[in-house]
């Protein structure tokens, strides 16, 4: 139920705002193209690779968003390999999925011992200092390019 009340308070809201202005509420179908125009605002933050030491790497970062509508992670692209998948991790075992849910005014977080994304058969082997250039993809935003810093192998922002 309170899952809902966002939607239902700025609807509210606007109603309130239209009585206000003294314009007539013209019914249900002005309100759900609003709702359907409401493109998630998706920013990204916090991104990290740890220096890999075999032929795999793990990236980190943070995905807010900003608006009413929720969104998906569906895949990540890199030059650095052409196997990169998102993973999480249960009962410390690590495993594929299909996508990463990005809530409504809420974060998705991907971080050490938890959801993160997955690069198999690197081509190089990136050193700290270095930078690793990847495409997010999602559901419904635009792709977003985030340039991710490699850092030290146990470099874990989360734990300081
Ligand atoms: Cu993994």
């Amino acid at each position: 139920m309170n899952r809902r009340t966002t939607r239902t308070t700025v609807r509210t809201a606007a109603a309130v705002i239209a009585l206000a202005t003294g314009l007539a509420l013209s019914g249900c179908s002005s309100d759900s193209k609003d709702a359907g125009s409401d493109k998630p605002e998706l920013k990204v933050s916090g991104a990290f690779m740890p220096q890999p030491a075999m032929d795999m790497a793990g990236a980190f970062l943070d995905i807010k968003n900003e608006s009413g509508t929720a969104d998906k992670l569906l895949s990540v692209t890199s030059p650095l390999s052409d196997d990169v998948t998102i993973h999480e991790t249960k009962n410390q075992k690590m495993q594929e999925v299909k996508s990463f849910d990005i809530p409504a005014k809420g974060e998705l977080n991907l971080e050490r011992g938890g959801n993160h994304i997955m690069f198999m058969g690197i081509k190089q082997k990136p050193k700290q200092g270095d930078e690793v250039e990847i495409e997010l993809h999602f559901e419904k935003s635009d792709p977003i390019k985030v340039t991710v810093p490699v850092e030290a192998p146990n470099h874990n922002p989360k734990k300081q």
